[in-house]
C-alpha cells in the first residue's frame, strides 16, 4: 500500500554533536512509521573513506576522488544508511576517535557538502519508494538548507555537560565543543538554528520526555 502523498511528512531534526538527535529522531520514526536518516554518519563515512586513502581535507585531488564514489542506500529496518562504493562501514570505524577528529573539517568543505546535497535530498524519494509515511532527518543543516521545506523543524540544545556525559557514557573519545566551535563558524551551511525551527532543551528531559514534547508539538502544529 503506498502513502498518499499528501500525507508524506518530512520531520528535520538539527543541532551540535550530543544533543540527541539521534535517540530523538530514532524514537520518532519508530512513534511515526518514517524513514530515519541521520546525515552525520554521511559525513562520517565519507571521512572514514577519505582516511583510509589518506586523503586531507585540503588535498587538490579530493573533488576528483569523490565523483568516484558511488553513493547508495541500504535499509536497515527504518534506518537508511548511506554505502561508499557497496560498502556501509561498521559503526566502530565512522565513530572513531580519527573520524571524529577529522569530520567536522572535511564537513566544512564545500566539494564535500556538494557531493552529499543531491543524495540528501533523494532520501525523501527512497522513504516514498519503500512505504514509509515519511522522512525525519538529522544534521545541522536539514532545516536550513537540505529540506527547508520540511513539515516540521526542531532544533535541539543541552547544556555542555550533559552533552559531555552523554559521549562518556558511550565510551567515545569526543571533543563535542571543538566540533560544534568548527561547525559553527564554517562558511557552507553552517551550524544554525533554521528560521521557524522549534528550539527544545533535551538537557533536563529524558529521552521520552523529549519525545513527547516533540509528538505533542507535531500534533499541535
Ligand atoms: O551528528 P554527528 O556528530 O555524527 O556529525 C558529525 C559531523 O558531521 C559534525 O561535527 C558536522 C558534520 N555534519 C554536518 O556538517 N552536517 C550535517 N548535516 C551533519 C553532520
Amino acid at each position: 500500500m503506498s502513502v498518499p502523498p499528501s500525507s508524506f511528512k518530512i520531520i528535520a531534526v538539527d543541532g551540535g554533536a550530543a544533543v540527541g538527535k539521534s535517540s530523538t529522531s530514532k524514537a520518532l520514526a519508530e512513534r511515526l512509521g518514517l524513514m530515519h536518516v541521520d546525515t552525520g554518519a554521511h559525513y562520517r563515512t565519507l571521512t572514514a573513506a577519505l582516511l583510509k586513502e589518506a586523503i586531507e581535507p585540503e588535498q587538490p585531488n579530493l573533488q576528483a576522488r569523490l565523483a568516484s564514489m558511488v553513493l547508495e542506500t541500504e535499509l536497515k529496518g527504518r534506518s537508511a544508511r548511506l554505502s561508499v562504493n557497496g560498502e556501509v562501514p561498521a559503526e566502530s570505524a565512522i565513530r572513531s576517535p580519527e573520524v571524529n577528529a577529522a569530520v567536522s573539517k572535511f564537513a566544512a568543505i564545500s566539494a564535500v557538502r556538494k557531493a552529499l546535497f543531491k543524495y540528501q535530498r533523494g532520501q525523501a524519494d527512497v522513504a516514498r519508494q519503500n512505504d514509509f509515511a515519511g522522512l525525519v532527518m538529522e544534521g545541522r543543516d536539514i532545516g536550513s538548507i537540505i529540506f527547508p521545506d520540511a513539515d516540521y523543524r526542531f532544533f535541539l540544545v543541552a547544556d555542555e555537560a550533559t552533552r559531555s556525559a552523554r559521549r562518556a557514557k558511550e565510551g567515545q573519545i569526543d571533543s563535542i565543543a571543538d566540533r560544534d566551535k568548527l561547525d559553527k563558524a564554517r562558511k557552507n551551511a553552517p551550524l544554525i538554528c533554521p528560521e521557524g525551527a522549534t528550539k527544545v532543551d533535551t538537557g533536563p528531559r529524558s529521552l521520552k520526555e523529549v519525545t513527547e514534547l516533540v509528538l505533542e508539538l507535531i500534533e499541535s502544529h
